[in-house]
This record gives C-alpha cells, sequence and structure tokens, in this order.
C-alpha cells in the first residue's frame, strides 16, 4: 500500500529525516512513533506532499508519489490528518463534513458516515467552535473518511483529549481500521497507539532505530525507555 524508501526531508537548510523507510501493507495499522522532535509530522507531510523530499522515493499503492503536489496525492486516496484540526468554526459539523466531500468522485455518504460516528450525528447541526475537543477530533478524522480514502494519516488524534475520549475515539479508529482504510498513526499516547496498531516503526533524530511487533517493542524495554521514554512501570498494557 505505502512504501517510503530512505527519504530525506528539510527545512531549509535543516536536514530533518536521515534515510527514513516504513512500508504499510492494505488494512494494516501502524503506529509511528518517538520523542519530540523525532519527525514523525515531518514523516507524514513528506508522504502526503506537504513537504518534497529531497532525496528517496515514496510509492502509494504501486505508484510514485514523492513528486506529486499534495492535492494530486490526496486525489489518489491518501489523507493527512494533521495534528491542528483545521475545523471551520462557522460551519456546522455536517457543513464541514459536506464541503470535505464535494471534490471527491466518491464520496462516502453523509449517513454513512453519521452511521460509524454516532456522536457526531447527535452534534451534526452544532458549529465547528461549538464542538469538544474530542468532538472536533472526530469530526477531522471522519472528514478525511468521507472522502474514501485507502490510506489515513493520524497525526496525533489523543492530543489533549481527556482519557475517556481517548477510549471512545480508541474504540472508533478500531472500527475505522476494521472498515477499510489502512492507517497510520502518530502518538504521544504510546499505551493507546499500541493498542491499535500490528506493527511499530520508532524514529529518533529523524532516524529509523526500530521495526517490529507491539510484543517486539515490550521485549526490548530499553528501546521503549531510550526513545519514546516510557518507563517500567508504565509498559504493561
Ligand atoms: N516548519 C519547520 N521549520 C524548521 N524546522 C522544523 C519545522 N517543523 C519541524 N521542524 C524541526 O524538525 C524536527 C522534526 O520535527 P517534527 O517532524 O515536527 O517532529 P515530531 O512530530 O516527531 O515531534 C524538529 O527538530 C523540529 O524542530
Ligand atoms: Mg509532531
Amino acid at each position: 500500500m505505502l512504501e517510503v524508501d530512505r527519504i530525506n526531508s528539510f527545512y531549509g537548510d535543516s536536514h530533518v529525516l536521515f534515510d527514513v523507510s516504513m512500508k504499510v501493507r492494505a488494512h494494516e495499522v501502524v503506529a509511528l512513533l518517538g520523542r519530540n522532535g523525532a519527525g514523525k509530522t515531518t514523516t507524514l507531510k513528506t508522504i502526503a506532499g506537504v513537504i518534497r523530499p529531497r532525496s528517496g522515493t515514496i510509492h502509494f499503492a504501486g505508484e510514485p508519489i514523492h513528486r506529486l503536489a499534495s492535492h494530486a496525492i490526496a486525489r489518489l486516496g491518501l489523507q493527512l490528518v494533521p495534528e491542528e484540526r483545521r475545523i471551520f468554526a462557522t460551519l456546522t459539523a455536517e457543513e464541514n463534513l459536506r464541503l470535505a466531500a464535494l471534490t471527491v468522485p466518491d464520496p462516502w455518504p453523509v449517513e454513512r458516515i453519521f452511521d460509524t460516528f454516532p456522536r457526531l450525528a447527535e452534534r451534526r447541526r452544532a458549529r465547528g467552535g461549538h464542538l469538544s475537543g474530542g468532538e472536533q477530533q472526530m469530526l477531522a478524522i471522519a472528514r478525511a473518511l468521507i472522502r474514501s480514502p485507502k490510506l489515513i494519516l493520524l497525526d496525533e488524534p489523543f492530543e489533549g483529549l481527556a482519557p475517556v475520549i481517548v477510549e471512545d475515539l480508541l474504540s472508533l479508529c478500531q472500527r475505522l481500521a476494521e472498515a477499510g482504510p489502512t492507517i497510520v498513526i502518530v502518538e504521544q499516547n504510546v499505551r493507546a497507539a499500541l493498542s491499535l496498531a500490528q506493527r511499530v516503526y520508532i524514529l529518533n533524530n529523524g532516524h529509523n532505530v526500530f521495526e517490529g511487533t507491539p510484543r517486539s517493542l515490550h521485549d526490548n524495554p530499553e528501546v521503549m525507555s531510550r526513545y519514546i521514554g516510557v518507563g517500567a512501570e508504565e509498559e504493561a498494557i
């Protein structure tokens, strides 16, 4: 589904990603972890075409995308849900969804979105600015989903949300993954991310430092503490 091969990304002269590689198979949930500043957001932005890699290749569903503009990549079925949710505050939840659906040939029917996100159905007439943090995050994910993507990149979807909301969103993401799209999730909430993911990549200072299953990560507590700062007491899931 996605094959990132030794990409190098820069902000101006500042070299941020060093030969970063990752592979994501169809219908898989992959977690991308690492400390603040490790290069996770930059990796997602490079995949989505927001940043152009200076070298390396990215293939999506067999096609090279590393030279395409972000809108062209989106049209191929790859959706980035950025950290900043960019909900239109003065539009209702439903209007936010319908707007996102406008420019794709085969969007999900809005009612199917509401079946998947019952909480949003209740809030369909509420303005974006009046939604809670959790509801806004749900709307941000729903807005990506309505464009019927093959791959969704989630950048810290649980950030700043209360634990009970995270639990809700987690089960939603679980259902989402079962419903079809492949998911790459970046999270500081390691426990949440590992409960969703089948495979894990860890970045450190812009370098790949670990690739494996959540189980193999648990069997490597020194990797956990060195690269994500999770102590022994926290790692039992
Ligand atoms: N717009 C930017 N301009 C310059 N440097 C940036 C920019 N965004 C991020 N960086 C730097 O790139 C590195 C990786 O950042 P980022 O990808 O946001 O990490 P993460 O998402 O893992 O916290 C950090 O050193 C960060 O300071
Ligand atoms: Mg980030």
